[in-house]
């Protein structure tokens, strides 16, 4: 009898693993791992002691992580010398850089989303501001009536009159054109600028939840008055500083913010004449979570005149690491397409085409296989480009959270892990900072993790 023609369908589809089966797997897989639990550098994964010190203070930006996380780091892992610098390659709001200069280490940032360059550059450039102009040019935009825009930026968000409420989107373009006109030095309009931005959140019915913009009523203020208090804030920290050392400038390292991509490293520091290796590369990658930091910092993005059209915010996104859907991405094959990485590349299938990972025919279902493919296509480049910049014997410390697609568990700390070795890195542990809820009951708590590699001395 010909056995073909009771093949079943089980014969010809390979079966993938559903989600606790992945678990098994990975349970397996990270025995042979050298994972620590190290609940003391959980709280130092947030940003809330940036709230309170000054500079770090300037912007909420949510999703970065506290000062005193580079400052422990540095405490434990040595720089192989005593010229080594810093690199950031997600460098966001540019806690890593501002925390180096404050020990006076130099460093480079890298990013790619044009707010938090402008952002970075100007929390790590302080001492360029004179904080009694600043105070009076405050005052000289504050009075100016007589720059009323003519149209706001195209984005819908800020023509809806329930997240901007009592005209106040007119009144923040209306200060921001106020800024654009003074008779003042760059740096002035920009730490300007900054205190308008900063002031958004305070003069809207929108707050940052997650991956989303949410409408969120509530008591809100006048944009002067909310600019009014930014502002007094930096001239505060300023005065501070300048009061501590007026002589610091003079020994201050060199910071450098550059926007780029960095699964092009390399190529982007050359461009700029960084001819140096690194003794630490310290960074919090985004996520495999869907997380779109070009929409979640949108109002700052166009008020601040980075983003003029969404022509220009599409090609923003399709610059971004691929941990997110919100565009469509090129396909790239490169774990497919490395011998070395074939594990590591079946490993990636077996979740992309896990059958947990939504509801059938659900958005979800449909998206989720592409940010996973990507993901760790793009952690593959990443981890090459650093490996090329990082001095013998430095670190790399990867900030990194696990996260949930439908049912499945995406277990980012342990894929960075076995890519980082794959390319020849040491993997010297992976430090469970700590483990967050997820809100599906069927799916392990979530955790957050540092992955650290080193270099061969
Ligand atoms: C978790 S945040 C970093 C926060 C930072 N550690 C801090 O404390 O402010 C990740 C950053 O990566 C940036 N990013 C996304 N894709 C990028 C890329 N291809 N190259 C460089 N930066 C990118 C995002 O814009 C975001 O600012």
């Amino acid at each position: 009898m010909d056995n073909t023609e009771f093949e079943t369908v089980a014969d010809v589809v390979p079966l993938y693993p559903n989600s606790s089966q992945l678990d098994d797997i990975f349970a397996e897989l990270e025995l042979s791992l050298p994972f620590v639990e190290d609940n003391s550098w959980g709280n130092l994964l947030r940003f809330t002691d940036n709230l309170t010190d000054p500079i770090h203070r300037w912007f909420l930006f949510k999703e970065g992580y506290s000062y005193k996380l580079v400052d422990k780091i540095l405490d434990r892992f040595k720089l192989p010398r005593n010229s080594s610098a810093i690199l950031d390659p997600f460098s966001g709001s540019g806690t890593t850089l501002l925390a180096a200069q404050k020990r006076g280490i130099p460093s480079v940032g890298l990013e790619i989303n044009p707010f938090a360059v402008f952002l970075g550059r100007i929390k790590t450039q302080w001492h360029r501001i004179d904080p009694e102009i600043l105070e009076k040019e405050l005052l000289l935009v504050l009075q100016d009536n007589k720059n009323t825009p003519a149209k706001l930026p195209d984005l819908s968000t800020l023509h809806k009159k329930k997240y901007f409420p009592n005209g106040h989107a007119y009144e923040l373009l209306r200060l921001r054109n106020a800024i654009l006109h003074r008779e003042c030095s760059q740096e002035i309009k920009d730490i300007l600028l900054l205190a308008l931005l900063a002031s958004i959140e305070d003069v809207c019915c929108l707050h940052k939840d997650g991956r989303l913009l949410r409408f969120f009523p509530r008591d809100i203020i006048p944009p002067k008055e909310a600019m009014f208090n930014r502002t007094k804030i930096i001239i505060e920290d300023l005065v501070d500083w300048v009061k501590a050392d007026s002589n610091q400038e003079n020994f201050l390292p060199q910071t450098h913010v550059i926007e780029g991509d960095s699964r092009h490293l390399d190529s982007i520091l050359d461009k700029h004449k960084i001819s140096h290796q690194f003794g630490l590369i310290l960074y919090s990658p985004p996520y495999p979570n869907n997380f779109d930091y070009s929409e979640i910092y949108k109002c700052e993005l166009w008020f601040g005149g980075f983003i003029n059209s969404y022509q220009e915010w599409r090609n923003l996104r399709l610059r971004t690491f691929r941990s997110h859907p919100s565009c469509s991405f090129p396909e790239t094959h490169y774990l497919k397409d490395n011998v070395d990485l074939r594990e590591i590349y079946q490993l990636v299938e077996k979740l992309a085409k896990c059958p947990d990972i939504g509801e059938p025919e659900s958005k979800a279902r449909s998206r989720a296989p592409k940010v996973i493919r990507g993901y760790f296509d793009d952690v593959y480049l990443m981890l090459q480009q650093q490996k090329l910049r990082l001095e013998h014997g430095g670190y790399i410390v990867c900030v990194v959270g696990n996260s949930r697609h439908g049912n499945l568990h995406i277990r980012a700390d342990t894929i960075i892990a076995k890519i980082g070795q794959e390319i020849g890195l040491n993997l010297v542990e992976i430090s469970v900072a700590r483990h967050r809820h997820s809100r599906s009951q069927q799916v392990q708590k979530l955790r957050e993790s540092l992955v650290i590699f080193q270099k061969n001395s």
